[in-house]
């Protein structure tokens, strides 16, 4: 039994070699076939028009197009009705920001989720009437530009020095009270004191992105100064672990203001959600097998839940049928391995065509399995491959580390806990193994 199908066997799904590996059910002539122009190149398939071509019509076209909003794994999620699952950690965000009036740092590894959370959260708090400044870190990230763009969005009434004079234009912003030039933190926080009869969320997405230094370093100087006076502005921030470390390190009395949350990998109800929310969109039906593969595949990272769901979906409808089958999803982690490993740098590729001729895949497997399950993290234990035994561990470790480059030790973990050098390696991984365990 290889190592792939005795993972998908751990799940408690009827045995997968029955489900998952039949050979394909015979493929019917699309319902009405296009008249091609020129037979051979491939056509897209819908009118950009959004209008469906009505001599190509039917419903597989509108299905098709559909599937795009059912499954986004390159968006996030915005519409609540799209949002699956993920009550607990919401419920502790509001807790930590409304009882609590903490700060927070929402961190997890790109495609857990946190930018959907993040919008999400928005919108509660919107309706709670909070005003709401969602803003996303680039490397150009400026402080100075970044919160007078806050105070721009705040409307003058809302600041308690303010009597409204005649004839003052509806959208005056408080960015009208500040000085010209550079702003500092200090000042960002005395307008942020003159707040009054709302509450103001500052969110900070892709916290990662933003420039090490002068940057983060006035973050979490606003941060202190809002905390020591306070004041009714709170900040949420996301990105991934060693910057909440980072940003703590920077000035280490925020600690007992910030609540760092882990963002978890998803359960499996909530994969299987995520799904059923597709399906109502889409018009395609997951049989029971193909929902349990995607769950078992998605290893608790909805971005690759859509992923293979949308592929799937899509493979589903070019072969005529709207019900989604373990082996649509079979042929989906093809595409799906070949698009993720459109991304991987040279380098990584490079590195892991040498880790497999030395017969260290499964195990670098193993390891990219726990770091999707552990926000990317995980330590030698996580091998359980065959040959796991400890001394083998832990020369998969050193040379995966040392000579290959694809792992390194996570800054300042206490456990002594290691991640994967580049992102995007660990689903790659994932999914090719499983593409070849398929196979
Ligand atoms: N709760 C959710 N329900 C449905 N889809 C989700 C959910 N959370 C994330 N996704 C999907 O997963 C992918 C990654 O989500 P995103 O919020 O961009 O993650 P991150 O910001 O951590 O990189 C997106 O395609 C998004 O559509
Ligand atoms: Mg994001």
């Amino acid at each position: 039994m290889s190592w792939f199908t005795r993972l998908l066997g751990r799940s408690d799904t009827p045995p997968p070699a029955a489900t998952v590996m039949r050979p394909a059910p015979p493929r019917p002539a699309p319902a009405s076939p296009p008249a091609a122009p020129t037979e051979s190149l491939p056509m897209f398939r819908a009118s950009a028009a959004e209008q469906l071509n009505a001599t190509r019509g039917g419903l597989l076209d509108k299905v098709r197009l559909r599937l795009r909003d059912a499954f986004t794994p390159s968006q996030p999620v915005m519409d609540p009705a799209m949002f699956a699952g993920r009550a607990t950690i919401l419920a502790t965000l509001i807790r930590a920001l409304e009882d609590q009036r903490l700060h927070v740092v929402l961190f997890g590894d790109r495609g857990i989720g946190k930018t959907s959370m993040l919008h999400i959260l928005a919108r509660q708090a919107r309706d709670a009437r909070y005003l709401v400044h969602y803003a996303s870190c680039g490397e150009e990230a400026d402080f100075s530009e970044m919160f007078r763009g806050v105070a721009e969005a705040l409307p003058l009434r809302y600041h308690a020095g303010h009597s409204p004079i005649d004839g003052e234009a509806k959208d005056a912003s408080m960015a009208s009270l500040l000085p010209a030039g550079p702003i500092t933190p200090r000042v960002v926080s005395d307008l942020f004191a003159r707040l009054t009869g709302t509450r103001l969320l500052v969110i900070l997405d892709e916290f990662d992105r933003s420039p090490q230094g002068g940057f983060r370093r006035q973050v979490a100087e606003l941060v202190k100064t809002l905390s020591d006076r306070s004041i009714r502005v709170q900040l949420v921030i996301a990105g991934v672990a060693s910057d909440l470390t980072e940003l703590v390190e920077l000035i280490p009395s925020i600690r007992r203001n910030i609540l760092g949350l882990p963002m978890p990998s998803m359960e499996a109800d909530e994969v299987t959600a995520l799904i059923r929310n597709g399906e109502r969109v889409s018009g395609v039906t997951f049989e029971d097998p193909a929902v349990q593969t995607v769950v078992t595949l998605a290893a608790g990272s909805p971005y690759i839940a859509g992923l293979l769901a949308q592929h799937a979906g899509i493979i589903a409808v070019d072969r005529g049928s709207t019900a989604v089958a373990p082996q649509d999803v079979a042929e989906a982690i093809g595409r799906a391995a070949e698009e993720i490993g459109a991304r991987i740098s040279e380098r990584s590729r490079y590195a892991l065509d040498r880790a497999t001729a030395d017969g260290h895949r499964a195990g670098l497997a193993d390891l990219a399995h726990a770091s999707l399950r552990n926000s990317g993290r995980f330590d030698g234990t996580a091998i359980t491959d065959a040959a796991g035994t400890p001394e083998s561990r832990a020369t998969l470790i050193s040379r995966a580390t040392d000579d290959y480059g694809l792992i390194e030790p996570v800054p300042g973990d206490p456990a002594g806990r290691l991640r994967f050098r580049e992102e995007g390696v660990p689903i790659y991984l994932w999914m090719s193994v499983a593409r070849e365990g398929l196979a």
